[in-house]
């Protein structure tokens, strides 16, 4: 297949496309409940370095393939590989970049439906006058619905294949153009909001007072597989992003950009989500439904805390949706690449990765109980596997490949800044991401 002429409408248009890959769950739920669950400050601590050495290097290789190939991943992959002499099989990488983003989006479709089943919540002044207690019941109550769960998921992944269905570029750019900054001025009232609360100095505290006892391998696998999920690297969803990126701009100061955003999303929620965590005396702990339970009550505590409260599910909601149509785009060029219309491979993935979703949505009724590997029902396995060992284990090949094997002029045209940057990025990912993502994956492992 040729390369692609579809291109990125501007420079912007890049930027806010990796963006809206990049911020959505992970950084205001995942990020908040993982670093309560793995002992605060020390997560934070490696998050933000494996987001630095690892997360934003192998961000750019990853985009490097794609801007390269101008095909779909694994086309892209393929097409590199031949360009080098070096062994077509690294365009299963493209393949295992599927599979990983297939089981995430099925978990994430069914948390974006409790952003849904929220936002139609506030909109109806579910939480006004409710205490503490009586949100995390009626948030329990909710869980312990499957029916409610499936309406949401399936009403979510209609969303995201409708407009995967259309062709990624289309539309999308301008709801993320007026929608992304909104979001970030409500985080920014809550952040405001948290320094007034009494828990206020505890959340700092606990976040950035450096704790290095905490640190054992697994919260070092976490955050590194942290680190991967945030950035939405790994999975060669950004690779197919990278593809239609215009030929003359500068990939490192974009996508320096975005880390640098994304991790201040993240703070932001985390200080206002362990502010109110310490101030009601709450368990940070609590794991998925932190974020669920602990922003309604902040929000009931603002004036015209409804209306807040339903912008930002919503706003909340356009950045999962736009993380979940990148989930999507590279298991539907696949199939695209493979001769499928774009509308019935929207379909199928759709359906598909619906249908699993089902198993997450049991996991909180019904099938809690059933354990898959040690103590892990579906749902906890796919919110952990897929992202923290898949991802990190597809990032690693993806670098091994834009830094060791796809040829060297191809790669610092992609990447599109100075030769002495360049060089800066080569040797990173050959002597620092590379080694100690594997020796990370590996520890963790054994
Ligand atoms: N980065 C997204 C988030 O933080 O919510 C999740 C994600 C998107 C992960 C795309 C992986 C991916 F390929």
């Amino acid at each position: 297949m040729n390369e692609t002429l579809e291109r990125w409408q501007s420079r912007r248009a890049f930027i806010l496309a990796v963006t809206g890959a990049a911020v959505g769950l992970g950084n205001i739920w995942r990020f908040p409940y993982m670093t309560g669950e793995n002992g605060g400050s020390a997560f934070l601590l490696l998050y933000i370095v494996f987001v630095l050495l690892l997360g934003l290097p192998m961000m750019m290789a990853e985009i490097m393939i794609g801007r390269a190939g101008r095909r779909s991943p694994m086309q892209a992959l393929a097409y590199l590989a031949a360009e080098a002499s070096v062994s077509p099989r690294w365009r299963w990488v493209g393949l295992f970049g599927a599979v990983t983003v297939f089981f995430i989006l099925s978990f994430y479709s069914v948390v974006s439906g409790w952003s849904i089943e929220y936002l139609v919540d506030a909109v109806n002044g579910s939480f006004v006058d409710r205490s503490p207690q009586q949100i995390g019941a009626s948030f329990d109550a909710f869980l312990a619905d499957p029916l409610r769960m499936t309406f949401n998921h399936t009403l979510f992944m209609l969303l995201t294949m409708s407009v995967v269905a259309a062709g990624v570029a289309n539309g999308l750019e301008k709801l993320n153009n007026v929608m992304m900054p909104l979001l970030y001025l409500i985080l920014l009232v809550l952040g405001g909001y948290a320094v007034t609360t009494a828990g206020f100095g505890e959340a700092m505290r606990w976040l950035f007072t450096p704790n290095l006892a905490a640190i054992d391998w697994s919260v070092v696998l976490n955050a590194m597989g942290h680190a991967f999920f945030t950035l939405a690297v790994g999975a060669c969803a950004l690779m197919a992003y990278g593809a239609y990126m215009p030929d003359d701009q500068s990939l490192p100061r974009a996508v320096f950009a975005v880390a640098l955003l994304d991790i201040a999303v993240a703070l932001l929620s985390g200080i206002a989500i362990f502010s109110v965590v310490f101030t009601h005396g709450m368990d940070p702990t609590e794991g998925p439904g932190l974020m669920f339970v602990t922003l309604p009550i902040a929000f009931s505590e603002l004036p015209g805390g409804q209306v807040w409260l339903g912008a930002f599910f919503l706003l909340l909601l356009v950045a999962t949706w736009t993380s979940s149509i990148n989930l999507a785009e590279p298991m539907v060029a696949m199939l695209v690449a493979a001769g499928w219309r774009r509308g019935r491979a929207a379909a199928l993935v759709g359906a598909l990765v619906w249908g699993v979703g089902l198993l997450s949505v049991l996991s909180f009724s019904t099938l809690a109980e059933v354990h898959w590997i040690g103590e892990m029902n579906f749902f906890a396995l796919v919110s952990t596997i897929p992202p923290d060992i898949f991802l990190p284990v597809g990032g690693l090949l993806i670098a091994i490949f834009a830094a060791w094997r796809m040829p060297v002029e191809a790669a610092a045209s992609a990447f599109g800044g100075s030769p002495a940057g360049f060089r800066l990025w080569q040797i990173l990912v050959r002597f620092v991401s590379i080694p100690l993502t594997a020796v990370v994956l590996l520890s963790g492992l054994l």
